[in-house]
């Protein structure tokens, strides 16, 4: 049934107050150039050619809120298979090349401690303090080039891992065109929605990509539906995906299937922070279908900023039919009699303006 209030142009709103500022933007092209930039020029940690690629969120364009990280792959000749080079060697030569970073960059004395480098699982992490960016450089076989099915170092099992980071973000692209541009959107607010309601024991932005793919390629979500049904939905979905891992299990925790390999990718998902996360998502999906039931907007605007934050939802917006709002939810309009409702602040003053620029920065190379 379709909702009284679908308030498309909100939900507009919503996803532009959740963009990355542009600052933030900015500094997410500036600083992977010069690390890539270092990396290939190297003599003594050799990599190959296109050498560097970006990855992860920033590439899918599906970062919310601040840049939380930008990945980067860097591609090294190999065997998986055979181990060579050894996994746990080649994350601590790619330290040993990103160890001489501040000074390449010209950070001396004190500024050098700036720039810290760590390494992770399954990459090295760099962290400009001074600018508080993370960048991660994931080391990988890529065989037949990035595009294709490639391998990752895991420190602890001191092995190659097979994953195809791109053939996820193509197959996220293929279903965004596919389904009016609302994959990307839906999976921005899933995003969102974690970070607003979870301050730790988040589950990973990756399991969270698969499992909104999981469920638009099941065919389990109607597709014309808007924005606020499709979060509804979703949330639903995943509750009874799960729910009975609850209550027949103490100790169990879901397999989630990667999108391209299917292998499961969430096999170290704890039993305590998925039960967290199944709590937040049995509210979520509440609070979501009181506020598609509510029988005022006010109400219905309540709702969804419990949901998302009142910071983040408007309590009024312009109600100028868009192209998303459109889109999101064809053949309801949203044009007032008089074309125009002038926005309002919050009671709570925590209102955040809406961000001038669209988030676009993104580099495929
Ligand atoms: N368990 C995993 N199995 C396979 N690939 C993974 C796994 N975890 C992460 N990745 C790959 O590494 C990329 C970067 O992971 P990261 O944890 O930074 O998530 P993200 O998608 O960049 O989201 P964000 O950084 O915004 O939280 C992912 O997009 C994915 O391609
Ligand atoms: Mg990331």
């Amino acid at each position: 049934m379709a909702p009284n209030f679908p308030l498309n142009t909100h939900f507009e709103e919503l996803l532009k107050n959740i963009q990355p500022p542009v600052a933030r933007i900015k500094t997410a092209q500036r600083l992977p150039r010069l690390v890539r930039d270092y990396i290939k020029a190297s003599q003594t940690f050799l990599t190959i050619t296109p050498h560097t690629r970006l990855a992860g969120s920033y590439a899918q364009n599906m970062v919310v809120g601040e840049v939380k990280d930008v990945d980067t792959l860097v591609r090294v000749s190999g065997n998986p298979e055979t181990n060579e080079p050894e996994a746990k060697q080649l994350i601590r030569d790619l330290k040993g090349l990103l160890d001489g970073l501040p000074a390449y960059l010209g950070y001396e004395g004190y500024a050098e401690t700036q720039i810290e480098v760590e390494r992770a699982r399954r990459s090295i992490h760099v962290y400009f303090k001074d600018e508080d960016f993370h960048l991660d450089f994931v080391p990988c076989i890529a065989p037949d080039g990035f595009k294709n099915l490639l391998y990752v170092p895991d420190r602890d099992f001191n092995e190659w891992i097979a994953s195809h980071p791109i053939g996820y973000i193509t197959l996220l692209n293929k279903l965004n065109k596919k389904y009016g541009k609302k994959v990307k959107p839906l999976g921005k607010l899933l995003k969102h929605f974690r970070n607003h309601q979870m301050k730790n024991r988040k589950p990973k932005s990756y399991w969270l990509g698969a499992l909104l793919l999981y469920h638009v390629q099941t065919g389990n979500l109607n597709m014309d539906a808007c924005l606020g049904v499709l979060f509804r939905d979703l949330l639903d979905e995943i509750h009874y995906q799960y729910d009975h891992l609850l209550w027949t299990s103490d100790t169990a925790t879901p397999n989630i299937p990667d999108p391209v390999l299917n292998h499961n990718i969430s096999w170290n998902w704890s039993r305590t922070h998925f039960k967290t996360f199944m709590s937040r998502i049995d509210e979520g999906r509440q609070w979501a279908t009181e506020a598609l039931d509510a029988g005022d907007r006010d109400e219905a605007i309540t709702y969804w900023q419990k949901i998302f934050g009142e910071e983040y939802f408007p309590s009024e917006v312009e109600t100028v039919v868009s192209n998303l709002a459109n889109a999101a939810c064809p053949g309801k309009s949203l044009v007032s009699s008089t074309g125009l409702i002038l926005p309002s602040q919050p009671a709570s003053g925590l209102y955040t303006t809406t961000q001038p620029t669209k988030f676009h920065g993104i580099e495929q190379v």
